[in-house]
């Protein structure tokens, strides 16, 4: 029997939190059921006390949870810690996270001194196993902590309770011959270590994060916390499928076990981009677009021969489909359902009738739909929901080379549609105007991207939009084959996913805005 290695997901809550990657209820629900289907071992949902809709997603991802641990944030306070609960407590094996920044930084912001500092984690984590028999512990930024101090805090937190440390890479600052160093020396000083699970939680702002996680097993931690696709705060988080992977790959000298489906990863991938807005680089280990492309001459060869001849793994440990069936307007029902299958969309019936729909809109107008179509339809379902505030019901665009161009929109505003004429600078600035002009907002337009999924005039556009309102970022995406449609609906599904983000009050990794005094 090899050791195991839990792996801790936390796409729906660090991930969830970088700027702009916001997702919907529905769509936390979904990645978690694939979460839980595909062996992660603990989810990290949301941060129940950050708005009434991610106490919402706790709740709802506990109480629907089979196999996984589910696990809500909480700061280092009574109230963070009772909402955590309140949500977590409906799964069959809940935990409750707790933290605080324990460096001299972190400790400057709640301006405690250091034994003020351990007071507060005795009395915090102490207060959380009295509502949970599992709880984990981090202390915020580990890695530019004192290591007497960070030796002290992680004794008081095992004697208060907490039954998983987390030693979190807060900044992606470490490197992999200190990350081991952190770990085997909390092994070795701290009283009570080896009765407790160490966790991993690196940050990738220096490329780092799978080689400090890794290195931290093997001195000795035995949970890995990270994200599909890598996703979170600035560079992100560990990327899970790449430490599942070299951990599968390379298990002759890292000998540890995962409980992960690898043929599972592929699928998530996709998910989590198209609901985040975050596209995967074309050239990102295991679940890139080019991860397992050959175009070199020599590369063809050798692949021909042998595949083991540059290639480490199969596709297929990955889920990744090689069929290359190209589809068009006289395929059927049965050829779309087996290509959605090979994509690793497995649709009910229903589901299928009306995806069936759009792919049949869409290869009237397109002679040959490809993988890569039907992947943005399956995005295009998933991003215009059918609960959003803002749902685009009518469009038409007036251009040509006299200006100004014109928009006519119909727009429902939670239910009630109006339409208005607008005008502007080129079709898409026409249509954005008329948007605002039935929703006005003051977000910033960050970004507007265009991308031609295919070869050809007929080609799709895939459109990113990404708007920015008093900090707080959101990214929409759509794909048509009318640019101006997708550019409208990207504004569109960008809107919904702010109104979403100023839910949100608690704001991220914050400790200064719930006294603590106050909430004891
Ligand atoms: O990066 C970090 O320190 C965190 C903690 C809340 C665990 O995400
Ligand atoms: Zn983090």
């Amino acid at each position: 029997m090899q050791d195991k290695v839990f792996i801790f997901d936390t796409t729906l809550r660090d991930g969830e939190q970088s700027p702009g990657a916001t997702m919907t209820h529905a769509e936390k629900l979904e990645i978690a059921a694939m979460l839980d289907e595909m062996g992660v071992d603990i989810i990290e949902a949301g941060f129940p006390i950050a708005s009434i809709g991610d106490f919402e997603a706790v709740s709802e991802i506990a109480k629907n949870s089979k196999n996984s641990v589910i696990c809500g944030l909480s700061r280092a306070n009574f109230k963070d810690i009772d909402r955590c609960w309140e949500a977590v407590k409906h799964a069959a094996r809940p935990r409750i996270h707790t933290f605080i920044g324990t460096s001299p930084l972190h400790r400057a912001i709640p301006n405690l001194d250091m034994d003020q500092m351990a007071d507060r984690i005795h009395d915090t984590v102490t207060h959380a196993r009295n509502l949970c028999d599992n709880v984990q512990w981090s202390p915020m930024d580990a890695t530019r902590t004192e290591h007497d101090y960070l030796c002290r805090v992680v004794e008081i937190a095992i004697k208060a309770g907490a039954t998983t440390i987390n030693i979190p890479d807060t900044v992606g600052y470490t490197a992999p011959r200190e990350s081991a160093a952190l770990i085997r020396m909390l092994l070795e000083r701290v009283p009570g270590a080896d009765q407790i699970i160490f966790a991993t939680h690196c940050h990738n702002d220096l490329g780092m994060a799978t080689a400090n996680s890794l290195a931290a097993v093997e001195a000795g931690a035995r949970q890995i916390e990270c994200t599909i696709n890598g996703l979170g705060e600035r560079a992100g988080n560990t990327a899970l499928e790449e430490v599942v992977m070299a951990l599968k790959v390379r298990n002759d000298i890292m000998p540890y076990a995962t409980g992960i489906d690898s043929t599972k990863l592929m699928n998530i991938s996709r998910k989590v981009a198209t609901v985040s807005g975050f596209p995967v680089q074309f050239n990102k280990a295991i679940v890139g677009k080019n991860a397992f492309a050959h175009e070199s001459g020599i590369h063809q060869d050798g692949m021909l021969k042998n595949a083991e001849t540059f290639e480490i793994m199969r596709p297929a440990d990955v889920g990744l489909s090689e069929t290359s069936l190209v589809l068009g307007k006289h395929s059927g029902r049965a050829a779309l359902r087996a290509k959605l299958k090979d994509l690793g969309f497995d649709l009910a019936d229903n589901q299928l009738a009306d995806v069936f729909v759009r792919f049949k809109a869409l290869a009237d107008r397109k002679k040959e739909v490809f993988d890569e179509d039907l992947l943005a339809l399956m995005q295009d379902a998933d991003t215009s929901a059918a609960y959003d505030t803002l749902q685009i019901k009518r469009l038409r665009v007036v251009c040509g080379t006299e200006g100004p161009q014109e928009a006519e929109l119909t727009l429902s505003v939670d239910g009630v549609e109006h339409t208005v004429d607008a005008t502007g600078d080129g079709p898409v600035d026409a249509a954005f105007n008329a948007v605002k002009a039935i929703f006005p907002h003051e977000a910033r337009l960050q970004l507007y991207q265009v991308q031609a999924i295919t070869e050809g005039t007929d080609a799709q556009a895939t459109v990113s939009v990404r708007l920015e309102e008093e900090g707080k970022i959101a990214t929409g995406q759509a794909a048509d084959t009318d640019t101006v449609v997708a550019s409208t609906r990207a504004y569109v599904n960008a809107l919904n996913r702010l109104i979403l983000r100023r839910q949100k009050t608690a704001p991220d990794h914050d400790v200064k805005s719930v006294s603590y005094r106050d909430a004891i």
